[in-house]
């Protein structure tokens, strides 16, 4: 096991951006980079033990500092939607920008995925922490936040990571990662022949503009259904108005149980390659890609709709507004710590 660090490239404006990759003793690696702190690529082997590259992502820098999709992003303070872009909070209320609709998307336009991040290799030779300061008021809320993001990866091709971070005033932390992948490698056609299991008895409908309306529904009957492995092209293009609302699978699940837990996972039976998700938040959004675009992929691969899929841990979208949902509220000094596997292995189809 072991880090390597090199020179990724650099921003528009001239910094220096990182690239560290981590290999296992078995040949799998990943490489995160410290621009957005990305997720950047993820090799691992297939059923026949050729590595397969099943992250979407650039090859530079440039391409990154758009990410119109956020591929392989560090997305906060605040991952998904605020309705009206805006809360209150102790009373007072909090304005952000409005970047999509009426709402804010992913806590952009200032995105910690646009930020240059302090990274650093871990002395344990498998993981990379960055950290980010994120000051009173940056994007609108309150409170400094003071952030380590740690990525690591195991022996047995689990990709961990971690966030831990601290608030000197009672802030919304709600931080995910938006890795899209395609268990075929990345660039290799669509995801719809994926087999996909979310483990979940409900989850969350939207209104027409992706706001969740607050409750959560049975997934029973609906194509929200994959309780049980199905293939996520078999009843995406069904009739359905939540279908029609988002363009495709793109809502929040409320993953059964609480704890580390098992919340998704993803199959191809033509690499034989299998992710495991677990998360110990309480809902995952999952996104088919429906609106994929933007530059040339690694290698100059093309993208289409649908060319990868996100499946994104989190506190339920708009949960700061919404007194039915579990709080993505962090008080002043505690600790804010949640983790996120993505454990790979192969499997026959
Ligand atoms: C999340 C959202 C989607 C989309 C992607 C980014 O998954 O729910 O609607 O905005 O991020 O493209």
């Amino acid at each position: 096991m072991s880090v390597r660090e090199f020179t990724f490239g650099k921003t528009g404006d001239g910094r220096e951006v990182a690239a560290f990759e981590i290999k296992n003793a078995g040949g799998a690696s990943i490489t995160v980079i410290s621009y957005g702190a990305i997720l950047q690529s993820v090799l691992v082997p297939d059923a026949g033990g050729a590595l397969r590259d099943v992250a979407l992502g650039y090859d530079a820098v440039e391409p990154y500092e758009a990410n119109p999709n956020y591929f392989g992003a560090t997305i906060g303070r605040s991952g998904n939607r605020i309705a009206g872009a805006a809360f209150t909070l102790n009373g007072k209320r909090y304005q952000l920008a409005a970047n999509e609709n009426d709402n804010n998307l992913h806590s952009c336009p200032d995105g910690y995925n646009f930020r240059l991040w302090d990274g650093k290799a871990g002395e344990d030779g498998l993981s990379v922490s960055f950290r980010l300061h994120s000051a009173d008021m940056d994007q609108g809320f309150p409170g400094a936040f003071d952030v380590t993001v740690t990525y690591a990866l195991s022996e047995d091709n689990a990709v961990s990571i971690t966030y831990d971070g601290i608030s000197d005033a009672d802030t919304v932390a709600n931080m995910t990662n938006h890795s899209y992948f395609n268990l075929k490698g990345a660039g290799c056609g669509d995801i719809y022949d994926h087999f996909l299991t979310i483990c979940a008895d409900g989850y969350t409908p939207v209104d027409a503009k992706s706001i969740p309306v607050g409750t959560v529904a049975p997934v029973e009957g609906t194509p929200f259904d994959f309780r049980t492995a199905k293939q996520v092209g078999r009843d995406a293009d069904l009739p359905c108005e939540q279908l029609s609302f988002t363009g495709g699978y793109d809502h929040n699940f409320a993953v059964n149980g609480e704890g580390m837990r098992q919340a998704a996972e993803l199959f191809s039976a033509e690499s034989g390659i299998v992710m495991k998700v677990l998360s110990d938040l309480p809902g995952i959004q999952f996104y088919a890609g429906n609106f994929l675009s933007g530059p040339a992929g690694k290698g100059g691969a093309a993208y289409p709709v649908h060319g990868g899929l996100a499946l994104e841990t989190q506190y339920y979208p708009n949960s700061v507004n919404e007194p039915a949902f579990a709080s993505p509220v962090l008080k002043a000094g505690e600790r804010y710590f949640t983790r996120t596997v993505y454990a790979f292995g192969v499997k026959a189809g």
